[in-house]
């Protein structure tokens, strides 16, 4: 058989980008991903940050075996089903959003897309306030809220009309809201693809006042933060700030796709039955995978771990920085941590060395300047010291 490399060329499409030119997987198992070249690689890239309880987790695999055999799909518009509702119950119990309600859809875009209509039809205004650097998604709404990269855009344009890309300043977002029809403002807290940067707080519970004053609604995207990655279950946490909407995807369900928004019961009241939907939304697989994820999260203390190991991990990393001038800044929540180097082609020369060495570093920044270091959260002080090694492995060797 020939080496997927080979094949990939012929019948797949050239649109999608890839971090590594020929990196084939087989399987994985833990933190561990085995390639099809039979060596074992530590993963500290989740599949972007989605394999929350590492690779095949045996209670997620088999929540998820056990599901598979009893229903595959059905549609909660057909009939409901325990694992949607059992999810939205244990979801409830740890959002930051009092009285919660949730929809479930399959990816953090369409999350994106739940949380724009639900804004949109539940305060009757058409305007969007997103702030520059922000990822929200590829879908065209949370394309038009993105700016990360602005290479997403080029040749979709025109996106969503009344979306406003306000500078991180409180002045110029109450400006807008000041004088335009405004249903919400959507925040990464932690910048995710705009490079691992750390809104301050005083900006956060900025936006939560703005918001009360002009009615609008505040929608955290916490598809890459959310579920224990910051090392509390919601990066709002960190913040001390109540979201009315907040998006979901990546972790929750351990790599099955799911996504989500949670917001409170009185503002989901406002969303009249049909006016969203989805076939595949919610499917019951993934939602056992999400409670066993949530189930194994809690028991396994993954929290506790995200924010001790993350702390260790970002101590060390800062060490290095002391040493290596190439690092410019060490900056991140629990096991979401970015390693800026100011330098796309030195940080690609240090992924690939990496991947030889048997390490799995994925990139993030406008042009990928930023290492991103963010395992599973199952990750040991073993694995972590093991990561390092071959970090400094690779600084020494660029
Ligand atoms: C913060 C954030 N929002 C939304 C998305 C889009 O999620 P998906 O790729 O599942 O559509 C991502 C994906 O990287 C993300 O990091």
């Amino acid at each position: 058989m020939k080496k997927l490399v080979d094949r990939v060329k012929k019948v797949v499409s050239p649109v999608l980008g890839r971090y590594f030119a020929d990196f084939e997987v087989d399987r994985g198992q833990g933190c561990y991903l085995f390639g099809s070249d039979g060596k074992k690689y530590l993963d500290f890239s989740s599949g972007i940050a989605s394999c929350s309880t590492g690779h095949a987790h045996p209670k997620v695999v088999a929540a998820a075996q056990k599901q598979l055999k009893k229903l595959i799909h059905i549609c909660i518009g057909v009939a409901l089903y325990e694992p949607y509702i059992a999810l939205a119950e244990k979801l409830r119990a740890i959002v930051p959003i009092k009285n919660a309600q949730f929809f479930f859809c399959q990816s953090g875009s369409e999350a994106i897309e739940a949380a724009i209509k639900l804004a949109k039809y539940a305060t009757k205004k058409p305007g969007l306030i997103a702030i520059r650097g922000a990822f929200h998604g590829r879908t065209l709404g949370a394309l038009s809220l993105t700016t990360s990269k602005m290479k997403y855009r080029d040749g979709y344009e025109p996106l969503l009309p009344n979306v406003f890309i306000a500078e991180p300043d409180l002045k110029e977002i109450g400006k807008i809201l000041r004088t335009k029809k405004i249903a919400g403002i959507i925040v990464e807290p932690v910048l995710g693809e705009g490079g691992y940067i750390i809104f301050p707080k005083v900006f956060i519970k900025g936006l939560r006042r703005l918001c009360n004053k002009y009615k609008a609604l505040l929608i955290f995207d916490e598809v890459q933060t959310g579920i224990g990655r910051t090392g509390k279950w919601f990066a709002a946490e960190h913040f001390g700030v109540k979201p009315d909407i907040i998006c979901l995807a990546k972790g929750i369900a351990s790599g099955f796709p799911l996504g989500g928004i949670a917001a409170s019961a009185k503002t989901m009241k406002k969303w009249s039955p049909g006016a969203h939907g989805s076939t595949f939304g919610g499917n019951p697989v993934c939602c056992a995978a999400a409670i066993a994820t949530i189930d194994v999260i809690k028991q396994q203390k993954l929290l506790q771990n995200s924010a001790k190991l993350g702390g260790y991990l970002k101590k060390q990393l800062l060490k290095l920085k002391a040493k290596y001038s190439a690092i410019k800044d060490v900056r991140g929540l629990g096991l979401m941590i970015g390693v800026d180097f100011g330098d796309p082609t030195f940080v690609k020369q240090i992924m690939d060395y990496c991947l030889a060495q048997g390490l799995v570093l994925i990139s993030t920044g406008g042009g990928g300047a930023v290492i991103r270091l963010v395992p599973p959260l199952i990750v040991s002080k073993q694995e972590i010291d093991k990561a390092l090694k071959i970090i400094e492995q690779a600084l020494n060797n660029a």
